[in-house]
């Protein structure tokens, strides 16, 4: 691989089942953004937002989006809010390839429902929340991405060989 595969989206959309098949089938190096910055600090994703707010996190992501970006060639799997700031977009559009994974708010309420490490959902968890978050980021991931591949009824597999042929 010459350069990065970003995989964007909401949370629940699959990036991480997801970035797991792609290094099945290429055998490319794998990175999970939330992972590195949870490594990086030594704190869990739940008390960097319980300790230290939100924007402590993000600038904290922003941070591993700049070193992420200038490491050798990986899958990275990314955080649901990773496109947030445009200079993180950038510095991600600059070094590889975006692909936005996406869902409909029932698939991803499916999938995230038992999930106790996603602050941004605690005490929200239901559909109606998520549908709202889900379209106030709508425009950022459409705008950021290079090609958008919807998750819905679909195997991780056949997921994983539509981005490849389209990457
Ligand atoms: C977030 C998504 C999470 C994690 C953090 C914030 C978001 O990652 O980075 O809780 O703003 O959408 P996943 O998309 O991997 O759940």
């Amino acid at each position: 691989m010459k350069q990065h595969i970003y995989l964007i989206g909401f949370m629940g959309t699959g990036k991480t089942t997801i970035s797991h098949k792609l290094r099945e089938l290429t055998g490319a190096k794998e990175i999970d953004m939330d992972a590195w910055i949870v490594e990086k600090n030594a704190l869990s994703i739940n008390e960097m937002f319980e300790k230290y707010g939100e924007t402590y996190f993000r600038d904290r992501e922003t941070d591993a989006v700049c070193e992420i970006a200038k490491s050798a060639p990986a899958i990275v799997s990314c955080g649901g809010g990773a496109v947030l700031r445009q200079e993180n977009t950038q510095m991600m559009k600059e070094s590889g390839r975006i692909v936005l994974l996406t869902a409909t708010p029932e698939t991803v309420y499916q999938r995230v429902k038992n999930s106790t490490d996603r602050p941004l959902l605690n005490g929200h968890m239901n559909v109606e929340y998520i549908a709202s978050l889900m379209e106030k980021r709508r425009a950022l991931y459409a705008g950021a991405c290079d090609i958008s591949v919807s998750t819905d009824g679909k195997t991780p597999e056949q997921i994983a060989m539509e981005i490849l042929a389209a990457a």
